[in-house]
């Protein structure tokens, strides 16, 4: 993982829209008095959704509000990955997998899309609409390769894939996220194996349950 450092070219300043500040204050009401400070990390989340990514004014700004030093909010800033401090593609943010069991499935091919299509990792598109980086795993190795975009995970990928769900966010559509291949979520490809007699789920395999001679109901 490469170092996270702030972005050289920063905003002037930071304002919390409406609708920000108020989910934000709902988050501080959630901790009792003195104990605000724990609303960071949803704080800095929805910053990001406000603006694509959080900035140096955004820190202070979250700092003044939780009545934290700033250091301590760019600590956590800078220490979780899935906040991201430059600012990302208009219409995708695409977080490939490399660890390995994606490696293994072919996330090379996927990040070599991203590179021939947006450019070096980590960096914004020419044209500000795309930027991709490669990320430690994300829970979903079993549909290995993988990625997510902006909110959501798209899985069991090929090249050619990763190819058209880049069309599909230059053309502004929303392509169709989850596994692709015939599977559901993380179910074997064309179904389950297992556990495939509707008996186990019907109760017609269940035996009686035989009562316990000279037993009494247990009382509290
Ligand atoms: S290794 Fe890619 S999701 Fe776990």
């Amino acid at each position: 993982m490469s170092v996270r450092r702030l972005a050289k070219v920063q905003p002037a300043s930071f304002a919390f829209s409406k609708e920000t500040r108020a989910k934000a204050d709902w988050w501080i009401a959630k901790y009792p008095a003195g104990r605000q400070q724990s609303a960071v990390i949803p704080i800095l989340w929805l910053v990001q959704k406000q603006e694509g990514w959080v900035s140096e004014p955004a820190i202070r700004a979250i700092a003044d509000l939780l009545d934290m030093p700033y250091i301590r909010v760019l600590e956590v800033a800078t220490f979780y990955t899935m906040f991201m401090l430059e600012p990302v593609g208009s219409a995708a943010l695409i977080q490939v997998c490399g660890t390995t069991p994606c490696m293994l499935r072919g996330a090379g091919d996927l990040m070599k899309v991203c590179k021939d299509r947006i450019g070096p990792k980590q960096t914004l598109s020419p044209d500000g609409k795309f930027y991709w980086e490669e990320v430690e795993c994300l829970g979903a190795c079993v549909n290995a390769p993988m990625a997510m975009i902006n909110d959501y995970y798209f899985e069991d990928l090929t090249a050619s894939d990763m190819n058209q769900i880049i069309d599909d966010f230059a053309a502004g559509k929303t392509p169709e996220r989850g596994p692709r291949v015939d599977r559901i979520n993380s179910a074997p490809e064309g179904g389950p194996l297992t556990l495939t007699d509707p008996k186990l789920y019907d109760g017609s395999a269940a035996k009686p349950i035989k009562k316990l001679p000279n037993t009494e109901p247990v009382t509290a």
